[in-house]
């Protein structure tokens, strides 16, 4: 061994002992005939002293020595001086007066600084990733990962559940993101897919009769980056069989909790059990399907009040079918007109074609550039229904139904960050139920599942599934925490006819489904029992844990934005023959 202790460890029942340490050099100080170093590893820092009127010690070596250089040092153990003791390390009521050194390695100057954090950019973090990890941050980040994946690993175990591996080279699962492709070398023109989960196989898993499966299972989506979104990112994969969906939704509260007891212990969980809301219930009051329920401001809709307005965009809007919404932020009055338009733009980029408001004056007179179109009645109604008083504004919104919640969502958002209504000491859990089966796609009009094809409808849907498959809502259940959506799943299809049925209203015909999902359809012939489930997005539960801005810093290896490897520069160019052996033609622009 290079070392009888780790940098974090002596104290001061170790004075006096002779020990050998190895570390990094964190920081070098030269005090003139005297050498300080901190020495760090994993696990801490120790300060090291070279100190020739004390002990016969390496100094001219010492004074070679770099930042980051790697180093096996052997001394004694004492009590720093008097008034010397450091309170911010461990290690602070000792320092080792080194007597032999070996230089371990040599390091070059690192592109940024290692023993403080400073605001380096990105891309050179996600280069020398290695560098990185060895700020005291993220090294923290990726043990609290660990902690929690031990915790969760115990915790399925004692419930019975077995962790099973599924494929990486898969054929395609279908969960709405375009997939990673792998060439077939073997069979020209033919392709594996990476799993965007292992959805159809911790199906199948149910069908062998696991019961219980759960994997830390790695997923792929060749889909726009986002903060808490990433190509390659990892789930808590979980189904059961034989269960409701109340019984998947507490075995993975209980869990949540003893989680956030245990990893978060300072964060209040808002309310206990968790609360559940349909999906309309959280899109009417907070227009979002992963709603911040840390703060109310819920919004209204006002359509019946507006639905013959001289204000033409209003009732124009209602007879088409769609709906006004309307936000009451109490004490908005202040904002600036700067504030109205940024809140404008940030719902104009959410789909919204304007932001029409009320200021609610001091003495209760409402100012508003829709003001001259609207009756006295109509504006008594909304402050009535609103419950606006003076210095608040109401916002409206005017589109269909998702547009308009959706971009008056975020716009409460926004107020409840302006207002800090979003208390960063409270972990607010929900879970989020009967979502719609189907969603139109705007563009093209086709319908899409919403969760994927495998999702039950409820079973007093089931007649609308003819009539008005769009009504139809489904036995899903999303877990969302502060506003992020950290988990989804549902109970399942397990009947043969049913999934056939919802692959026909998906608009997937008979042979394409048999193409695509023949080998579920056959698996569901062969006794499949009922069961259903749920995936956590890992990442993203350790990113709210580690109180991070993006799931980037809790991931070793990350992807940039743009979906590239930096540390090892992928992707790359391949050798001509290796893309011929996997049979692929490069197509130029
Ligand atoms: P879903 O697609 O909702 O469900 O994914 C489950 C959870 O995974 C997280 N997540 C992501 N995290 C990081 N980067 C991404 N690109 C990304 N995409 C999703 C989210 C999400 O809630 N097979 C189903 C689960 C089931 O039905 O059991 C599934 O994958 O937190
Ligand atoms: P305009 O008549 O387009 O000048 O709009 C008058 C006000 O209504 C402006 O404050 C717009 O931001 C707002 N507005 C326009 N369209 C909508 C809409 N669909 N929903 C909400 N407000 C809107």
């Amino acid at each position: 061994m290079h070392r009888t202790h780790t940098c974090n460890e002596l104290r001061s029942e170790h004075i006096g002992k002779t020990i050998t340490l190895s570390g990094w050099v964190n920081r070098r100080r030269d005090h003139g005939g005297i050498i300080f170093i901190d020495l760090r590893d994993r696990y801490g820092m120790t300060q090291i002293v070279f100190d020739p009127n004390v002990v016969k010690t390496p100094f001219s070596e010492a004074e070679g020595v770099r930042s980051e250089y790697v180093l096996k040092v052997t001394g004694e153990v004492r009590q720093r001086m008097e008034g010397q003791n450091n309170d911010k390390m461990d290690t602070g009521e000792i320092e080792v007066y080194v007597q032999e050194m070996e230089i371990l390695n040599e390091a070059k100057t690192p592109p940024f600084e290692i023993d403080v954090e400073k605001n380096v950019n990105e891309e050179l973090r996600l280069k020398y990733r290695y560098l990185d990890l060895r700020h005291e941050r993220l090294k923290n980040n990726l043990m609290l990962r660990h902690k929690m994946i031990m915790e969760i690993r115990n915790y399925m175990d004692q419930q019975d559940f077995v962790d099973v591996e599924t494929p990486i080279l898969i054929k395609g699962t279908p969960e709405g993101s375009r997939e990673y492709l792998v060439p077939s070398r073997l069979y020209a023109g033919k392709f594996y897919v990476l799993p965007q989960s292992p959805q159809q196989l911790k199906q199948m898993l149910m069908i062998a009769g696991f019961d219980r499966y759960y994997q830390i299972a790695r997923c792929f989506r060749d889909e726009d980056q986002r903060g808490d979104r990433q190509p390659e990112f990892t789930q808590l994969d979980v189904e059961m069989s034989f269960v409701d969906q109340k019984d998947v939704m507490a075995i993975n509260e209980k869990l949540l909790i003893q989680l956030t007891q245990k990893f978060a212990p300072n964060k209040k969980i808002q309310s206990e059990p968790f609360p559940v809301l349909t999906y309309k219930e959280a899109m009417d009051n907070y227009g979002s399907d992963k709603p911040d329920i840390r703060f109310e401001m819920k919004m209204v809709d006002v359509s019946e009040i507006v639905k013959d307005s001289e204000f033409g965009v209003f009732s124009s809007n209602v007879q088409s079918g769609g709906v006004v919404k309307a936000l009451r932020v109490e004490g908005a009055a202040e904002f600036t007109r700067k504030e109205i338009d940024e809140l404008t733009e940030l719902a104009k980029i959410h789909g919204a074609k304007g932001l029409a408001y009320f200021v609610y004056e001091a003495d209760g007179t409402i100012k508003s550039p829709i003001a001259k179109f609207m009756g006295d009645e109509e504006m008594s109604a909304i402050t009535e229904k609103t419950g606006a008083k003076a210095g608040d504004i109401v916002f409206f919104g005017a589109d269909d139904y998702v547009t308009a919640c959706e971009s008056l969502g975020q716009v409460r958002l926004a107020c409840g960050d302006r207002f800090n209504l979003r208390n960063p000491d409270v972990f607010a859990y929900c879970w989020v139920i009967e979502f719609p089966m189907f969603e139109k796609d705007k563009e093209t009009g086709a319908v899409n599942a919403m969760h994927h094809p495998f999702t039950r409808p409820l079973d007093e849907d089931h007649h609308l599934l003819e009539t008005e498959p769009e009504k139809a809502r489904s036995v899903a259940h999303d877990i969302v925490l502060n506003g992020t959506e950290i988990g989804g799943g549902s109970i399942r299809i397990h009947e043969h006819s049913l999934q056939q049925k919802i692959f026909d209203l998906l608009g997937i015909s008979k042979e394409d489904a048999e193409i695509r999902f023949g080998h579920m359809l056959e698996a569901f012939s062969y006794g499949a029992p009922p069961h259903g489930g749920i995936a956590w997005g890992l990442d993203r539960l350790v990113m709210i844990f580690a109180g991070e801005p993006n799931i980037r810093e809790v991931i070793a290896f990350p992807k940039d934005q743009k979906a590239k490897d930096l540390t090892l520069g992928a992707p790359s160019v391949m050798p001509d023959k290796d893309i011929a052996e996997a049979n692929v033609k490069i197509i130029n622009d």
